[in-house]
């Protein structure tokens, strides 16, 4: 009898896996049973013109795989507990229970169901202008890097991240900041240092002090312990000092959060005395302070006011920062600026999680660092962002529906609705007109995103971002939410 025909579909591959799939084909498809013994290696030999070497490889192939078995002085037979058997009894209990429904035991950040990039206009505050970007200088870097690969850099190890931007970044810090003598890591990006930071200090019941309008991804990260968070009063000069001494004598508060520079969503600055006292309160009770200083560089009135951490005796500030707004976000590249002992047990905590960052894009960034191609950037975007701003500034007030003081620095203005802050005053509130927005291709931040439990009753403010689109596209957006305030009467 015709033994096997091989299945010619691929005849690009070996001639023993082809003859693997004819036999496989021919139990699936019923030809060869259960029981049913195969052929001698010499008549498929014969048969299919196939050396006995190869029909021997194919076999033992299958029986590796547990279609058939070979018996002594017998031959070879087909399995009676097939792995088709197995796959089709596993698919019957499949169909006939719901899919899995995992236990979720934590849970992370909501997605957005419209995320703010794909919006015609995206006032989401803190996001660059890729339009003005340099890739090509990247490009180049990244070139460089790949056709020299350092082969040790590649592989595990150097969790702080890569020696040649760690020395460049150490550089640009002492230059820009007057940080010095602290040890750096390179993370993914700062959420992950303050991801880290929280898994490393805080437990369930213990609190952490931030200011009442905050930045909700680093509450996320915080909370994710099982700690409580309590806001601590702020206003035009950042978080009063002796409201956090309240909370902190209520005790349990492990941990301070501050965005000092540009408070993050208000973009006021904490005043130079209350960081000392702040400092004080901190350094008497013996909590550490995260000092998030996520865009230091676009500070326009003058020379921005010095990090808390370039004045730390104690050791207790955490200080970050991030390239996410000097470069683009996805390039995940954040900063922390710490001591030898934070530094050690961040590194080895990150190994738990994912040994390190990208290599590649470290060290491209490095070289531009070193070619001063970042300067040059640095440069350029902080001028745009300035002309952005006073544009921004000036669009905003040929409305009377706005209210807002101009920042020093940052890229947004937190802009009070001139209608009515107040939501049991009765009028719209800015999450309503932000809702209203989306519907019109408009992305705004609202005041109740950034704030602590959704529970205060004020919900008067928006925060606009200016620095990620062109002053055209800012003013016509501008325009669209103007105009229907006005048709809201609201104007
Ligand atoms: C307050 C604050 N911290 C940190 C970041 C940066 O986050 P990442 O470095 O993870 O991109 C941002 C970005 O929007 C921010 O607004």
């Amino acid at each position: 009898m015709k033994v096997f025909k091989l299945q010619d579909t691929n005849s690009s591959q070996a001639k023993y896996l082809q003859l693997a799939e004819t036999v496989r084909c021919a139990i699936r498809q019923g030809q060869l049973a259960t029981g049913d013994k195969l052929p001698s290696v010499k008549s498929i030999s014969e048969d299919l013109g196939l050396n006995r070497h190869t029909v021997m490889k194919s076999l033992a192939e299958l029986v590796a795989e547990g279609w058939i078995e070979s018996i002594q002085r017998v031959g070879y037979k087909v399995l009676h507990n097939l792995p088709i058997e197995q796959s089709k009894r596993l698919s019957k209990i499949a169909d006939n229970s719901s899919h899995m429904d995992y236990r979720l035991v934590r849970s992370g950040i909501p997605l957005p169901t419209y995320p703010a990039n794909d919006f015609e206009y995206n006032f989401a505050g803190g996001q660059p202008d890729l339009a003005l970007f340099p890739f090509a200088e990247i490009k180049s870097c990244m070139s460089d890097v790949l056709s020299r690969p350092n082969t040790a850099q590649l592989s595990y190890g150097q969790s702080a991240g890569t020696p040649e931007l760690i020395d460049q970044v150490k550089i640009y810090l002492r230059k820009s900041r007057a940080i010095t003598e602290r040890e750096i890591v390179i993370t993914n990006g700062s959420q992950e240092a303050l991801f880290i930071v929280a898994q490393l200090l805080l437990q369930s019941g213990d609190k952490v002090a931030v200011e009442e309008l905050g930045y909700p991804p680093a509450m996320a990260a915080f909370r994710s312990t099982g700690a409580e968070l309590v806001g601590v009063k702020q206003d035009e000069l950042g978080m009063c000092p002796d409201a956090l001494e309240r909370q902190i004598l209520k005790g349990n508060v492990r941990l301070i959060y501050l965005t000092p520079l540009h408070q993050y969503p208000t973009t006021v600055t904490l005043s130079m005395s209350r960081r000392m006292a702040i400092y004080q309160l901190a350094v008497q009770h013996n909590i550490p302070i995260v000092e998030d200083d996520y865009d230091h560089e676009f500070h326009y009135r003058c020379q921005p006011l010095a990090p808390m951490a370039t004045q730390d005796p104690a050791q207790l500030i955490i200080y970050l920062s991030t390239f996410s707004k000097l470069m683009f976000p996805g390039a995940r590249i954040g900063i922390m600026a710490v001591s030898k002992a934070m530094a050690k047990a961040v590194t080895e905590y990150r190994l738990l999680i994912c040994h390190k960052s990208n290599v590649l894009m470290q060290a491209a960034l490095a070289k531009w660092m070193e070619s001063g191609g970042f300067t040059r950037h640095l440069r350029r975007t902080t001028r745009v962002n300035l002309q952005r701003r006073d544009h921004a500034i000036s669009v905003l007030k040929k409305y009377s529906c706005f209210e807002f003081d101009t920042p020093d620095g940052g890229m947004a203005l937190w802009v009070k609705l001139k209608h009515g802050t107040e939501v049991n005053e009765g009028k719209p509130s800015a999450e309503w007109l932000a809702n209203l927005c989306q519907q019109m291709g408009i992305y705004i931040q609202h005041e109740r995103q950034f704030q602590l439990n959704n529970k205060r009753d004020r919900n008067g403010y928006i925060r606009l971002g200016f620095a990620g689109m062109s002053e055209n596209k800012f003013a016509e957006g501008i325009e669209l939410l103007a105009n229907r305030l006005v048709n809201l009467n609201l104007g």
